[in-house]
This record gives structure tokens, sequence and C-alpha cells, in this order.
């Protein structure tokens, strides 16, 4: 499916090695991209795995104008047998298919997205970083179709790029401040939440902008309903942790299904921890953060894997978690995830798919 075309000058091995010294979070970028074409009539086409480079597109292009656009975010690690392993893909293949669905899309079908995730992986090994860091994965589509028309794109291009990266957070493994919005909300019933789509990044911008301007990590979302439930951050999911339980806002259509929330979820109970996926309100979260019954929270998603959470803000105040460090719940589970995907431990669930040189 896809065609090979040879890089004209890919980067030297030396400055590529300088590159991935301390490669930071979505600044340095491999060599290479596969790109792949939808029209109405031909469906899946013009598979290609080639040199980075900009795009050409009309200045009519659909995305430009109405924003159908979806993406993924997944990770390549270099694991303890000295082979390459993408964690639980199939995952972020499933829910960039609903993603697609919920913009009005063409789905990419699984194994294609699969085909494609590997070839870039393969053809650029040599960027995966070793020690703690790993290679970020960026499979999305958009509509390419020049038309102003309000309706769904009949032209699509799906393309993977990847990033080798550090730390998602500046101060590594320090916790996170966070910041509760009064002011905005990130998703409605009925509308994108569930749906990995740019719209939903591009609307939190101002408020995750706002959390910046006081000194926080991540701007937390409330509901759009009541404004009193908490959703998630801008671009993670979030765990309350009480001795032997933890909680965690459910699946309601407006929070991203995060994969790494389903593996937390999976781990604790493993581990014989109760995990509760019930609505839990920014009142109770001060009261019990006041009283200490809230031992820790953490914040968790593919970038910033798992983050301990130290301080929360809002418009009327500031209150700590914890002893405002990483907890020894958010640092086991931190601990168990992270061998498990960089396989030095055993892999109980079989989320590791390993990439095999071609
Ligand atoms: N919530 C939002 C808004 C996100 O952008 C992400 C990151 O992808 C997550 C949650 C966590 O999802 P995952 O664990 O699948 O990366
Ligand atoms: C991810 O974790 O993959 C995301 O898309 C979130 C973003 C903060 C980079």
């Amino acid at each position: 499916m896809f065609t090979t075309l040879p890089h004209p000058r890919a980067t030297p091995a030396d400055l590529r090695a300088a590159l991935l010294e301390n490669p930071g979070f979505g600044k340095v970028f491999t060599d290479h991209m596969v790109t792949l074409r939808w029209t109405s009539d031909q469906g899946w086409h013009d598979g290609q795995v080639r040199a980075r480079e900009p795009f050409m597109l009309d200045p009519a292009a659909a995305v430009l104008h109405y924003a159908q656009e979806v993406f993924e975010g997944m990770k390549a690690y270099k694991t303890a047998d000295g082979g390459v392993a993408l964690f639980r893909p199939a995952e972020n293949a499933r829910r960039f298919a609903r993603s697609a669905e919920r913009l009005a899309m063409p789905a990419v079908p699984q194994a294609l997205f699969l085909q494609a995730v590997e070839a870039l992986v393969k053809i650029d090994a040599d960027w995966i970083p070793g020690g703690e860091g790993s290679l970020y994965l960026r499979p999305f589509m958009f509509a390419s179709e020049a038309f102003l028309g309000v309706r769904p794109a009949e032209a699509y291009t799906f393309c993977v790029i990847a990033c080798p990266v550090g730390a998602y957070f500046k101060g590594g493994a320090k916790a996170i401040t966070l910041w509760v919005s009064d002011d905005y909300t990130r998703a409605a019933p009925g509308g994108t939440g569930d749906a990995k789509c740019g719209g939903n990044y591009a609307g939190s911008l101002i408020a995750q902008a706002e959390a910046t301007r006081n000194g926080c990590d991540q701007v937390v979302f409330l509901d759009a309903a009541e404004h009193r439930w908490v959703e998630e951050l801008g671009g993670m999911n979030i765990f309350f942790v009480f001795d032997e339980v933890l909680v965690t806002p459910p699946l309601s259509g407006a929070i991203l299904p995060g994969i790494t929330r389903a593996s937390i979820i999976a781990l604790a109970q493993d581990a014989g921890l109760r995990v509760e996926e019930r609505p839990y309100g920014f009142d109770s979260w001060r009261a019990d953060a006041a009283s200490g019954r809230l031992r820790e929270v953490f914040a968790c998603g593919t970038a910033a894997v798992v983050a301990a959470v130290g301080e929360v803000r809002h418009a009327g105040g500031a209150f700590p978690i914890g002893d405002r460090t990483d907890g020894p719940i958010t640092r086991r589970l931190r601990e168990q995830l992270v061998a498990i995907q960089r396989g030095a431990a055993p892999d109980p669930h079989a989320w590791l798919h390993p990439v095999t040189a071609s």
C-alpha cells in the first residue's frame, strides 16, 4: 500500500545525535512522513513514505475554514530487549476511527492506520531517543477538498509525523499546578468533547493561556451545564486518590476517553484498588483537599504519562494537594506503566506491540 520515496537529504547522524540530546516536546521532527489520500471515488490511495515536507494546500481547502480535522497521539519506545514497541496502538486506531466518524470523515481502516504508523517508526527508528525519551507519533487527517460550501468534504489527506520527545512538562517529574477555569468550558453534551479533533484544542487555548498567566501548567475544565463537575484537563485526564479508592470522571461523552486513563484503571484494579468512574465536583475537591481525605491527584495522558498535581489555583484562591509532591500511589502507578511501556516488566494485558525491523 505504501511506496517509499528516497529522502534526498536525510539529517546527518551527528546532527541527529545532537537533536536527540534534549528534544523537549514537539519541536524536533524526524526526517520522514507517511501520507495517504482519500477521495469519494477512489477511497484510500497513493500511500507514500517520504521526506517530511510542507503540504501544497489550496486556500479553499475545507480544513482551513471549517476545521474538519482529527488526530491521535501515541508513542514508540526502545524496549529492554533492544527492540522497539508501540503502546496499545490498536486503541489509537479505534479512537481515530470514532473521531473521524464524529467529524463526518472517512474511517482509516485499522490495519492501514497501523501499517502507516509502523512504516514511519521503522524508517525513522534511529530517531527514537534512549533513556527516558520516546518517539511521539502524530497521525492526523484533514479535509483537503477546495470547496466553501458547508458539508463533509469529498477529499482528505491522512498523514503521520513523528517527534523524538523527552518530558512534556519542563519541571520534569516535579508536581504540576492546575488552573480551574471559571469562564470557559471545553465541551458540551452532544458536542465533540470525546473526539480528538483540532477544534477542541483551538477552543481550549484561551483557557490554557489564562492558566499559564496564573503560573499553572494545565487548565482544568468543569462541565458546561452546571459548571460544577470536574471533566478533564486541556490535554490529559485526571484521577483523585483516596485511601484504597481512585475516582475519575466518567466517560460522559464530553471528555476524551484516554488510553492512559484506561490503562491506569486496569493497573489500579490489578493492584486491588477500587476505581470509581463517577462525577466529582469542584466543591468536593476543595473540601476533600482541606480535610486531608484526598491524598493525591494526578493527570495522565500519552504526552505527560502520569504527572502528580501539587496545587490547584482558581479565581477565588488556591489549595495544595497533600504535601505538594508525588504521592506513593501516583508514583507506583507511573512506575508500573512506564515499566510495561519499556518492556522492563511483564505485560499481562498484552499492551505492547513490537515493531520489528523490515
Ligand atoms: N484528554 C485530552 C483532552 C487529551 O488531549 C489527551 C491526550 O491525548 C488525553 C485526555 C489523554 O489521552 P491518552 O491517554 O489517550 O493520550
Ligand atoms: C497527547 O497526550 O497525545 C496529546 O495529544 C495531548 C497534548 C497535550 C500533546
